[in-house]
């Protein structure tokens, strides 16, 4: 296994030197997607190597809690792909590529059933079989779960199927840009920090896959951890990937409110499967107002814009939130079914869930935008580059249901591990220029040569604080142009951010290049959201509320000669007999 723990020479801060590793194919992250990327890419007989900059195991992927959705249809036999094809699309309000959707509901099926071989222990029926609770806009019972841990538990499987075959990884790595052969245009080579020490490694590949996660820390509220800094969107995009529907912001609706050390922290919407009930301040159940039918069960851009509403109409606590109360469950229930959100609130809040309601608001969760792939491979529009799970766009659309992300991570990780060791077989490694790796050397290393420079912690908050106020759940035109403004003056400071220290475990350093990871997210997702000039799915307008047939495009972002431009393409027409199951159900 390779370790970077043995390199243990202080690095002096202007140490250009760098060390060489290569294989075939690289996986960036190591969350669900990345995880079961390498096992296939490695089964297929690929020379792989995983590298993630947080430890081994610490992935957004553990915040999908509630379950993974695929339609066995073991609670209710009337569910099957189709449907499950058919809610995907209708909630994504239509953005989603349907032959992601098609692929996605036909192998999440035999996913989940691969990750029970592979070991994980999900909940059982009565009858033995795999439990599945409901959840919101799903039309059937379908989330596969384990408790509230089925992220944790999903890591912990696939992690030990890495461990079990040797597939090599290096964890505490921070990548910081990719590469081409100028040639071919094929991305072929990586410059990247190592944490512990502050060495620097240049990796070599014969294709790459990017399974970092999204950007969620552009946004002061937030279920993600500190390293969904969206730096995986910013390299491919940097490389000249295209960019999709990055005004597609996903606000989870029930995130912790206090104490203010975990405001935002998820709180799963499994307490809503569960039949957890939401309230205002009044005592009123306002999702009667809002979506009579399926109630606290409606898609989650619905339930968010809800809660925001009342909060913001002044029917919220006094806390800014609303109450969300499962006691009528039991003790006994809530503690099997919902152990986490016991443990959580009674840790955290000092509230006991099975005896009092909780207080919950609307917290950024995920995005549904990213790096645009093909269907099939998974492939991005930069050679050699294939991107799969959060950091990837094409099956959410406009809103994700919960639960969906897990088995996208597992079904376009294998796709993705597949196609990128097939492409690479018989390949020679692809050529570098030295002066590229010179070049972004320099550029990595500049944070120790600013004098009077800015503190990043700081442009980190005032970046998140920025998008908090200007691109939330309700957005309009002249909160986003002064949150961009804000943004331009941002990049301003970020170029004079000083690292502070040596270059070991060195948190600021690693910030000063995170800033510009999280100025570019930020500054896509507002541009694309000023452009789609409608409300759709988790995208909304005040000044422009309602959904139009004209507006049923993805947006596009692209670098062209060093500008952040956008352009609008039809969305992918969905083929008659599968837009009749759509419209069938
Ligand atoms: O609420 C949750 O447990 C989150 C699930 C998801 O994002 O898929």
């Amino acid at each position: 296994m390779w370790s970077s723990k043995s390199a243990t020479a202080k690095v002096g801060v202007g140490d250009r030197t760098y060390e060489e590793k290569a294989c075939d194919v690289l996986i960036v992250g190591a969350g669900g997607a990345g995880l079961r990327a390498a096992i296939e890419a490695f089964d297929k007989g690929a020379k792989t190597l995983i590298v993630c900059k947080s430890l081994m195991g610490k992935a957004h992927t553990v915040m999908a809690e509630g379950g993974i959705a695929a339609a066995l249809g073991n609670v209710d036999p009337k569910d099957s792909w189709q449907v499950h094809f058919s809610d995907t699309i209708v909630e994504g309000q239509y953005l989603s590529n349907w032959r992601m959707a098609e692929i996605f509901a036909k192998e999440a099926i035999e996913r989940v059933y691969e990750l029970e071989e592979y070991g994980a222990l999900f909940d059982r029926t009565k009858e033995g079989k795999i439990s599945q609770r409901a959840f919101g806009a799903h039309t059937y019972r379908r989330l596969c779960h384990i408790g509230d841990r089925t992220g944790l538990e999903l890591i912990r499987t696939l992690q030990d199927q890495v461990i079990k075959r040797g597939v090599p990884f290096m964890d505490e790595v921070a990548l910081t840009r990719l590469m081409k052969d100028r040639k071919t245009g094929r991305v072929s080579a990586a410059l990247g920090i190592d944490i512990r020490t502050g060495k620097l490694l240049l990796f070599r590949f014969k294709a790459v896959i990017l399974a970092t996660g999204g950007c969620g820390k552009i946004y002061q509220v937030t279920s993600n951890s500190h390293e969904s800094t969206g730096d995986g969107i910013a390299m491919a995009f940097a490389a000249g990937a295209e960019l999709m529907d990055m005004e597609m912001i996903q606000f989870h609706p029930t995130g912790m409110i206090y104490p203010a050390g975990v405001r935002g922290m998820l709180v799963t919407e499994a307490v809503r499967g569960e039949g957890g009930i939401l309230t205002n301040a009044g005592g009123e159940r306002f999702m009667s107002k809002y979506d009579p039918k399926r109630m606290e069960l409606s898609a989650r851009d619905v339930v968010a814009r809800a809660i925001y509403t009342e909060i913001t109409e002044g029917r919220g606590t006094k806390s800014g939130a609303v109450y969300l109360d499962i006691t009528h469950r039991g003790p006994e229930y809530i503690k099997k079914k919902l152990p986490s959100m016991y443990d959580q609130f009674l840790e955290f809040a000092g509230v006991d869930i099975t005896k009092q309601k909780m207080e919950v608001a609307p917290t950024v969760h995920y995005q549904m935008g990213g790096v645009r792939v093909d269907p099939e491979t998974c492939e991005t529009t930069v050679k050699g580059m294939y991107a799969a799970g959060e950091v990837a766009c094409g099956l959410h659309g406009a809103n994700r249901l919960g639960g969906n992300s897990l088995s996208d991570i597992l079904v376009f990780g294998r796709r993705a591990g597949e196609a990128a060791a097939a492409a690479v077989s018989g390949m020679e490694l692809p050529a570098f220029e030295t002066s590229d790796v010179e070049a972004e050397i320099s550029r990595v290393l500049a944070p120790f040569s600013v004098t009077d420079g800015t503190n990043p912690f700081f442009i980190k908050d005032e970046i998140a604080e920025n998008m908090w106020k200007h691109v939330g759940i309700v957005r309009n035109e002249k909160d986003m142009t002064a949150g961009l403004r804000e943004i331009e003056r941002l990049r301003g400071e970020a170029a004079r951010a000083k690292a502070v220290g040596g270059r070991a475990f060195n948190e600021s350093w690693l910030s000063c290049l995170q800033v510009a990871d999280m100025l570019l997210g930020s500054e896509a997702v507002i541009r694309s959201a000023l452009e789609r000039k409608e409300s759709r799915g988790a995208h909304t307008r005040s000044d422009f509320p309602q959904k139009q047939d004209s507006w049923l495009v993805n947006i596009i972002t692209v670098q062209r000669e060093g500008k952040i431009t956008h352009e609008t393409r039809p969305v992918p027409k969905i083929p008659p007999e599968l837009l009749a199951l759509v419209e069938k159900e």
